[in-house]
Formats: structure tokens, C-alpha cells, sequence
């Protein structure tokens, strides 16, 4: 009996020894501690032992489950440490590890040139206007001066949706939207950034989408001088304090008289070179006295109100200003060409 009880233990205790997780050790607790277990039944064949004998198997007994409880209970200390530890392992955080950069975006080079446009106009008084890209014949054309089969429309391929919806192929039509609104009451001083639509091949220096700034001032009195001012402050805010501009007689619609505006070469300093086709100047836009058709389509009284309208390509503009030689870039979508804008 005594050798059974020492067998047992030490089968227990390997056993504990070798358990490698707390459901393990709770399964040798029942077995071997258990009711039903092989020590309690050791323990009921005592009745067969004499006097002396019994009180010494009792005491073995009891050492034998002692121990295997000791051992269990140091197992079960040990293994829940490990747990621990091993959490605490898992959880760890290497402080000394470099972080990761966060990819932060930047504003597209065609916002930023278009907010600091609207930044130099909202400084001369005009408010920013917007109208939708999707126009109908009649703003776009009709409104401007420009009835069905006018040779004039010509000038600017279009992207047609029905015989009477468009991609507007300018910005002018919100002039035309615009002096709707103000019910034939000046002043109205407005420009308006967006995007226009040609059926266009695109190439360096043409792109079937681009940006253009409408703009707009009708009040009693306004001259070509107001215009040919205004544009002179604009070309000096927006290149620098030496730009000069000059007007060459052109042809629009939707203004008379109209004009083509220059700006010196920004490249040359106007001394002549590739950019500006050794002419020292580079037009930027078209401009000129708002038509009195134009004004009387839109509700206002020719012989008491006059006004300039300009509008200006956002692209050419900023190809000058930041050198960039294929209007591309700005569709493209590289981000090594972006990214050279983030502080611009
Ligand atoms: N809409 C013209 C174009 O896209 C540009 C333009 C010229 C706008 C003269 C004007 C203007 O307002 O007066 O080519």
C-alpha cells in the first residue's frame, strides 16, 4: 500500500511537472485528488490494515496529497506568471522604434492659383460668383451674343449633351446668369473660377478640360480704362510689381470693343525670347466693353449702365508663374509633379 501511495505521487507529480496550461492542471487535480480518485481509493482498503499500521498509512496519505497539492498550486502560480509575462511581452511598446510618417496631401497648384486670383479680385471689391458646368445653349451661346449658326461659335468646338445642353465651353455664361439676378441693377462686380469644356486634341498646350476666371463689372460710367486698370493691378499682384500689360484690338461677341491682353514676358523681363516668341509679350486674356445686346439680354439698360467683362485661362497663368511647360501635369495625376506645390 505504501508503495502504491509513493507511485501515485510520483505520477502525479511528473504529470503536474510536464502540464503545460491551467485546464491541464485542474484535470490532474480531479484525478488524483478527486472522490473518485486513486488515493481516496488507497485510502478505503485501510480497513483492512491492523491498529498500528493504520495511523501511519493515514499520515502517508495525507503527505502524499499534500504534496501533490503543494506541487499544483506552485504549477498553477508559475503558468499564471508566464501568462503574464508573455501579455506583457505582446503589449510591449518599443519607444526607440522611428514612427511612421503620415502622407499629408497639398492643395493642387490649379486651387491654389485660383485662390490666390480670387484673393487679388476680392481685394479690388468683386465678390466670387459660380454657375453650373453642365449649361444650355442659351447661356452659354445665346445670352453672349451668339444666336444658332453665328460663325462666331466656330471658335469654340463643344461637348454636346442634346441639341441644347452642353459642357460650357467658357465661364461666360455666368455673366449672363448673373446680370439675370441682379434684375438690371448695378453694380454688379463679380468673377467667376471654373472648369470649361472643348473638344480639343490635347497636347502641350491644350487640354479638352481647363480652368478659366470670368469677370465682371457693370455700374454707370464704367470705361475701358476701369478695365485696362484693373487688369494692370491684377497682372502686377499676381507676377510682380514690374508687370506691365498692353491691349491689342481682337474680336469677341459678347464685348465691344474688344480686346487681347499681354502681359510682359515674364520669362525675359520682355527682352524676347522663346517663350514669348521674341516678342516680349504673352497674351493671357480676352477682354472688352460688355456688349449693349449682351447687357439688354440681361436685363440691363444700355444707355444707363456700361461694363468690362474679362476671362482668363487658370492653366496659362500658372505654367508662367511656376514654369511649366506641358498643361498636362496638371491632369496627370503624378504626385512627384503635385507634390512640389504642397507650399505654394
Ligand atoms: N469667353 C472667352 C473665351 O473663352 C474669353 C473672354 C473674352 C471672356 C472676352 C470675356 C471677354 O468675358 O470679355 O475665349
Amino acid at each position: 500500500m505504501q508503495e502504491r501511495l509513493k507511485e501515485l505521487q510520483q505520477e502525479a507529480l511528473n504529470q503536474i511537472n510536464a502540464a503545460e496550461s491551467l485546464k491541464e492542471l485542474q484535470e490532474i487535480k480531479v484525478s488524483y485528488l478527486g472522490k473518485k480518485g486513486p488515493i481516496t481509493e488507497v485510502l478505503r482498503g485501510m480497513g483492512k490494515l491492523s491498529e498500528e499500521e493504520r495511523p501511519v498509512m493515514g499520515q502517508l496519505a495525507n503527505d502524499v496529497r499534500a504534496a501533490i497539492a503543494d506541487k499544483l498550486e506552485e504549477k498553477v502560480a508559475r503558468l499564471e506568471e508566464l501568462e503574464v509575462e508573455k501579455k506583457l511581452a505582446n503589449e510591449s511598446i518599443d519607444v526607440t522604434l522611428p514612427g511612421r510618417p503620415a502622407q499629408t496631401g497639398g492643395m493642387h497648384p490649379l486651387t491654389s492659383v485660383v485662390e490666390t486670383i480670387e484673393d487679388i479680385f476680392v481685394g479690388l471689391g468683386f465678390e466670387v460668383a459660380e454657375g453650373p458646368e453642365v449649361e444650355t445653349d442659351y447661356y452659354n451661346f445665346e445670352a453672349l451674343n451668339l444666336p444658332k449658326d453665328h460663325p462666331a461659335r466656330d471658335m469654340q468646338d463643344s461637348f454636346y449633351i442634346t441639341d441644347d445642353i452642353l459642357l460650357r465651353t467658357h465661364t461666360s455664361p455666368v455673366q449672363a446668369r448673373t446680370m439675370e439676378k441682379f434684375k438690371g441693377q448695378g453694380p454688379v462686380k463679380i468673377i467667376c473660377p471654373g472648369k470649361v469644356f472643348r473638344r480639343d486634341d490635347d497636347d502641350a498646350t491644350h487640354s479638352h478640360q481647363f480652368m478659366q476666371v470670368e469677370g465682371l463689372y457693370i455700374d454707370e460710367n464704367v470705361r475701358m480704362s476701369d478695365l485696362k486698370g484693373v487688369l494692370l493691378e491684377f497682372a502686377k499682384k499676381f507676377f510682380g510689381p514690374n508687370q506691365k500689360i498692353r491691349l491689342r484690338p481682337s474680336f469677341f461677341p459678347f464685348t465691344e470693343p474688344s480686346v487681347e491682353v499681354d502681359i510682359s514676358c515674364v520669362i525675359c523681363n520682355g527682352e524676347g525670347c522663346r517663350i514669348c516668341k521674341e516678342t516680349g509679350w504673352i497674351e493671357v486674356l480676352g477682354a472688352g466693353m460688355v456688349h449693349p445686346r449682351v447687357l439688354e439680354m440681361g436685363g440691363f439698360d444700355p444707355k444707363k449702365y456700361s461694363g468690362f467683362a474679362f476671362g482668363m485661362g487658370v492653366e496659362r497663368l500658372a505654367m508662367l508663374k511656376y514654369g511649366i511647360d506641358d498643361i498636362r501635369h496638371f491632369y496627370l495625376n503624378d504626385k512627384r509633379f503635385i507634390e512640389q506645390f504642397k507650399r505654394a
